[in-house]
């Protein structure tokens, strides 16, 4: 069984504007990075999302019929994404979702999950990849990002190799700017 890995370290909120700034868009184009993974009508998930830099993205490719739940553990985080949600003119699609250390806690099936520059942040990262596992429909997609500064080669490796020890396929994985990606698939049933 691979080790688990124990973190305490969360970004906090007033740390996000070091990158989380409007140069950012020249290195993380959000609609470049997400529309191969996300089609209109889909429900999708942004877990860790901070202030909704890529939630904004994904509330256009996913339309007016489309649905994003957007989650992370700090209400400065959700206040900020709804403040800039209502300025875009999409919080009608952005849900948002104040989580718990150790629970997401989203309740419906969504069609694909970002985590972006979050999972080396969170402290129980086997339960964590269950809880997306359990969240993500058969055939649904979840987009791992994480920034090259604070995740090894190594590490990363080891999330891959928890993620296909829970049940995820690897599939195609973009290339993301200062960052290390990897894109699996839930298998369809049968
Ligand atoms: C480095 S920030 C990245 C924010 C955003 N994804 C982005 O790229 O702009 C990491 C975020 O993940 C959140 N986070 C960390 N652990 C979490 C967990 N277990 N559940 C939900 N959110 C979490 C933090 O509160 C923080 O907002």
């Amino acid at each position: 069984m691979t080790k688990q890995t124990e973190r305490i370290f969360t970004c906090p909120w007033w740390l996000l504007f070091t990158f989380d700034n409007p140069l950012r868009k020249l290195v993380h184009d959000p609609l470049k990075i997400l529309s191969p993974f996300v089609k209109p009508g889909d429900t999708v998930l942004d877990v860790g999302c901070g202030m909704g830099y890529f939630s904004l993205g994904l509330a256009k490719l996913v339309g007016e019929k489309g649905k994003v739940i957007a989650a992370d553990l700090q209400p400065q985080m959700l206040a900020g994404l709804s403040k800039r949600a209502k300025s875009a003119g999409l919080e009608s699609r952005i849900q948002p979702q104040l989580s718990q250390l150790d629970r997401i806690g989203v309740n419906e099936p969504v069609d694909f999950v970002l985590a972006f520059w979050m999972v080396h942040e969170v402290r129980r990262r086997r339960e964590f990849l269950q809880e997306v596992h359990g969240l993500v429909k058969p055939g649904g997609k979840f987009l791992i990002v994480e920034p090259i500064i604070h995740v090894t080669a190594a590490d990363f490796e080891r999330t891959i190799a928890l993620s296909r020890e829970i049940g995820f396929t690897t599939g195609n994985s973009p290339r993301v700017a200062a960052s290390r990606a990897v894109c699996f698939q839930k298998p369809t049933l049968g």
